[in-house]
C-alpha cells in the first residue's frame, strides 16, 4: 500500500517493514523513533559523481535503473554529518552500524563519527572482484566498512552465528576465527540483464553482518536502500526492515520484489554451524546465578533493550542456552 507519509516523503507498508521514498536525514526526523533500530546497514552515496559512473565502466547501462541520487563533493561533509547523527539518534543503546563507504570520501565519513558518540568496533576491508581496469597503477578492489556501536547497552555479536568455535578446515585452522577477521573477500554478483542499483551489494556480505550484529525480529535500516539489498537480506533472514531511497524511479522498480521476499526464506539456507554445549548446559542453578540473571534482566530492559538481545547477552555470561534463560526467568517471576 503506497501513500503520502509527509511533505515529499512516501511510504509503504509491508508486514515486514516501513519503507520510505524520500531524504533520509528529514524522514528520518519525522518517522523513526528515538532507539527503536537494533542494526543499520547503509552504503551512503560515494560523492564521486556516480550518477555518470557508468561512463568509466564498461558496461550496459540500460539495466542500471536511473535516478540513482549523488552528492556533490562540496556537501558531502554536511551530508554525512548529518545523516550520521540521524543514525545515532535511532540506534537503540548497543546498536551496532556498518557503513561502507568507498576511500574517496572515507576521511568524511570518519570526521563525521568521530563528532558523534558512536564507537568503533572494527575497520573492515571488504575485498572483491571487478575491480576497475587500469594499465599504470593497481586495480583497486576493495572497500572499507566501518562498523561501530551505540554505547549504553549491550551489543549483540553472534559469535557463532555462522560457525560453531570448535570447526577447523583442513589445515586445522579455526573456521571461526577466519569468517572474523577483518577482510572479507566476497565477490560482487555479476547479474546479467537483471534490473539492478548501481553498486548494489552482494546478498552475502550483508547476510554476514545481519547474522553476527542481529536477532531474529529486530528491526534493521538501510538510510540509503538503493535496489533494498539490504532489506531483501534482512526480511529472508527474519529481521524486521526499514529505510529510505530518495529516488522515486528505484523506489518504486524494487518494491514489487520487497512485497515478494517471504520472511524468513533465507534462513534454510543457512549454513549450520556445530555448536558445543553451553558450559553450564544441565547444571542446576546456583542462588546467585538467579540473583544476578533476574537483577541484570530488569536492569537492561529498563534501559530499553530488547528481551531476545538480554537473553542472549546473559546466556553468553551464565553459560545457559535460550530456553533455559526464558525458563529460570518465568520460575522466579512464578516465585515472586
Ligand atoms: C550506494 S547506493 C546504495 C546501494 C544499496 N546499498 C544497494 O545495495 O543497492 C546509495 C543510494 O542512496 C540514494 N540516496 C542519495 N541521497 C539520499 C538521501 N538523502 N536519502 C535517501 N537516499 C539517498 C541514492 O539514490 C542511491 O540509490
Amino acid at each position: 500500500m503506497l501513500k503520502k507519509s509527509g511533505s515529499d516523503v512516501r511510504c509503504v507498508t509491508l508486514p515486514a517493514g516501513v519503507f520510505y521514498n524520500g531524504d533520509c536525514i528529514s524522514g528520518a526526523a519525522l518517522y523513526i523513533p528515538d532507539g527503536s533500530v537494533d542494526l543499520i546497514i547503509t552504503d551512503p552515496p560515494y560523492g564521486i559523481f556516480g550518477d555518470t559512473l557508468h561512463k568509466h565502466y564498461n558496461r550496459n547501462e540500460k539495466f542500471v535503473v536511473d535516478g540513482y541520487v549523488e552528492i556533490p563533493e562540496e556537501e558531502y561533509g554536511n551530508f554525512s554529518l548529518l545523516w550520521i547523527r540521524e543514525a545515532e539518534r535511532i540506534l537503540r543503546p548497543g546498536g551496532s552500524i556498518y557503513i561502507v563507504s568507498g576511500y574517496t570520501n572515507l576521511y568524511h565519513i570518519l570526521a563525521a563519527l568521530k563528532m558523534t558518540g558512536l564507537k568503533e568496533v572494527n575497520h573492515i576491508i571488504w575485498k572483491y572482484s571487478f575491480g576497475v581496469f587500469t594499465r599504470k597503477k593497481y586495480v583497486s578492489s576493495h572497500y572499507h566498512i566501518l562498523f561501530y556501536e551505540k554505547p549504553g547497552g549491550t551489543r549483540t555479536f553472534n559469535l557463532e552465528s555462522r560457525y560453531g568455535l570448535n570447526e577447523k578446515n583442513g589445515d586445522g585452522r579455526s573456521l571461526n576465527n577466519t569468517d572474523r577477521e577483518d577482510v572479507w573477500q566476497i565477490n560482487r554478483e555479476y547479474k546479467p540483464g537483471v534490473v539492478k542499483n548501481k553498486n548494489e551489494l552482494p546478498p552475502e556480505l550483508l547476510e554476514k553482518m545481519i547474522q553476527y550484529s542481529s536477532n531474529e525480529g529486530d528491526l534493521v535500516c538501510d538510510l540509503f536502500l538503493g535496489g533494498f539489498s539490504t532489506a531483501m537480506a534482512a526480511i529472508g533472514l527474519n529481521r524486521r526492515a526499514t529505510g529510505f531511497e530518495i529516488s522515486p524511479a528505484m523506489f518504486d522498480a524494487r518494491i514489487p520484489a520487497i512485497e515478494r521476499m517471504e520472511p524468513g526464506s533465507l534462513l534454510s539456507l543457512l549454513r549450520a554451524p556445530a555448536r558445543e554445549p553451553r558450559k553450564n548446559q544441565r547444571k542446576a542453578w546456583t542462588d546467585e546465578d538467579i540473583q544476578y540473571l533476574v537483577r541484570e534482566f530488569d536492569k537492561r530492559r529498563t534501559s530499553g533493550e530488547t528481551k531476545k538481545a538480554i537473553i542472549a547477552a546473559l546466556g553468553d555470561v551464565l553459560g545457559r542456552g535460550h530456553w533455559a534463560i526464558v525458563k529460570a526467568l518465568k520460575k522466579s517471576a512464578g516465585d515472586n
